[in-house]
């Protein structure tokens, strides 16, 4: 069912002969644009066929520093150049991923573009220099291959990051990018497939696929499991669609794991909004509601194959959101796992129903930490905006354990409060909690109705509604479609709670 290819990427200490595309840096200095990381042979005879120096050249193209311009121009003997701004001012591994992404996606856009071999010369020599090229450009590289299997020919054949250290330091950097972005790019892969193709039985069984070769242990319940284990939420949600919920469950154990960490993810393989019907227009990228689900498995995967000394086990719960004569309704009383009674007030609010059933039995390993993620409320993308994602915690050490991990993976959260007494808005008159509050900070009440199924364990909601999904097109080495957000910084939350 995976569909994407990621191009072969290679380290060199000097740029290949035969690149067909050199990709070079614009960084500035004493306020004008200055090439970085041009190969000496390239410079040299750039200016032989123009007959001044690529300084004056880039200058007259108009090349700039600023992040995300990019200009294209043909070099010495069929080779193309690529220059990318890369900042006016320090130049961060998150500034190098995006000029390496947008490097990238120019090169592929090029005309007659096939099977191209792309050399990225940056001047990275810090490990996190070039473990932000190779993550960029390899990110940046990814497609979604058309299903009917008729596609055109991989515009890119290779990717080779140049870097003068030859430091082991260097290498492990380049695998560490290659991990964490064939799990991004399965997270991409997972949203952007179809509803019809990828739902809760075959969403099960790819994440079972993905754990083969590596030390995870997998565990799916399906909706005759569910039933029968009380788990009330996944199984009233699931219930509208012939195609039944499932809960897959993974541990990854290794031997002398420093922590234990529990990610929770919601798996609405399609969200019609059930009885509480969407519109047209709301339903349309309604696939992508599996997002969270899809980050929490790919993440897990990249930690295990990285072995890192840390204890994951990871909860997706999937389940299809469909109308029909056996949907739950407005109004119905849910029976959550471990016993919580919920009144549904609306029956597009379904995924905190099947979080609430994942986050109860997650609690159940007694993890020292919980991190869900969810593509939850469209209240949290009317407060962020499509590229920032909610960060709702228990308390504020949940909390910057994510925003330290975010910061360092280059991912976008912002922290939103769950306001005392929000609680209180939750309240039923015939059940324990209701599972929606009234139109005010949708996001917090939602993340309020979740910190009840998580207890006293320190935990961490991301909400990715806005990011999880590129309804616009590409920038930096963000695809159109599903863009794998939260991977990277679960991964490197992963590696901070081993030291
Ligand atoms: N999956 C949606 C949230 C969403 C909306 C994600 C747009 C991405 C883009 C979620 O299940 C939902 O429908 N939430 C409702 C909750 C409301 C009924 C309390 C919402 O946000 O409107
Ligand atoms: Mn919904
Ligand atoms: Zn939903």
């Amino acid at each position: 069912m995976t569909a994407f290819s990621l191009p072969a990427l290679t380290l060199a200490t000097s740029c290949p002969r035969d690149a067909d595309v050199v990709i070079f840096g614009v960084a500035e200095s004493a306020g004008t644009p200055v090439p970085v990381g041009v190969p000496d042979t390239i410079e040299r005879r750039t200016a032989k066929l123009y007959g001044r120096p690529l300084l004056a050249l880039a200058r007259e193209l108009g090349v700039e520093a600023k992040p995300g311009s990019t200009a294209a121009l043909a070099g010495p003997d069929g080779v193309r150049l690529v220059a990318v701004g890369l900042g006016e001012t320090d130049v961060t591994p998150e500034q190098i991923r995006r000029a390496a992404g947008n490097g990238v996606r120019t090169a592929a856009g090029l005309a007659g573009g096939r099977g191209l071999r792309i050399a990225l010369c940056l001047d990275a020599v810090e490990p996190e220099v070039v473990r932000g090229v190779a993550e960029g450009a390899l990110l940046g590289a990814y497609r979604f291959i058309k299903l009917s299997g008729k596609d055109a020919e991989d515009p890119i054949a290779s990717l080779t990051v140049v870097s003068s250290s030859a430091k082991p330091e260097a290498r492990r950097a380049v695998e560490a990018a290659k991990t964490v972005a064939a799990a991004v790019c399965l997270a991409r892969d997972w949203v952007n497939t179809p509803a019809n193709r990828l739902f809760p039985e075959t969403f099960a069984e790819a994440a079972k696929n993905a754990a083969k070769g590596t030390r995870i242990d997998v565990e799916i319940l399906d909706e005759k499991a569910l039933e029968r284990g009380g788990y009330g939420g996944l199984s009233a949600v699931g219930g509208g669609s012939s195609r039944g919920p499932r809960l897959v469950r993974f541990d990854y154990a290794p031997r002398g794991a420093k922590a234990h960490l529990a990610l929770v993810g919601k798996g609405i393989t399609f969200d019609t909004g059930g009885l509480n019907l969407k519109t047209a227009d709301g339903m349309y990228t309604m696939k992508s509601d599996m997002a969270g689900a899809a980050a929490v498995l790919a993440a897990t995967r990249a930690i295990a194959q990285l072995g890192l000394k840390v204890r994951v086990t990871t909860y997706a719960a999937m389940a299809e959101n469909m109308p029909s004569g056996t949907a739950y309704r407005p109004s119905d009383v849910l029976t959550m796992y471990g016993g919580t009674t919920v009144e549904n007030v609306n029956s597009d609010a379904e995924g905190r129903l099947v979080m609430a059933d994942a986050l109860a039995r997650a609690g159940e390993d007694s993890p020292d930490l919980i991190i869900d993620v969810a593509t939850l409320t469209g209240a949290c993308m009317v407060a962020l905006g499509e590229r920032v994602a909610g960060l709702m915690a228990s308390n504020d050490e949940a909390a910057d354990y994510v925003l330290d991990a975010a910061e360092s993976a280059g991912e976008a959260f912002w922290q939103l409060p769950i306001p005392e007494g929000t609680r209180k808005k939750l309240e039923s008159k015939v059940a324990d909690l209701r599972s929606g509050g009234n139109r005010y900070g949708g996001a917090l009440s939602a993340a309020a109705f979740l910190q009840h199924f998580v207890a006293d364990i320190p935990w961490a909601h991301l909400d990715i509604a806005g990011p999880a999904f590129n309804d616009d097109a590409p920038y930096d080495y963000v695809p159109a479609g599903g863009t794998g957000v939260a991977v990277r910084t679960l991964v490197a939350l992963a590696q901070s709670l081993q030291s």
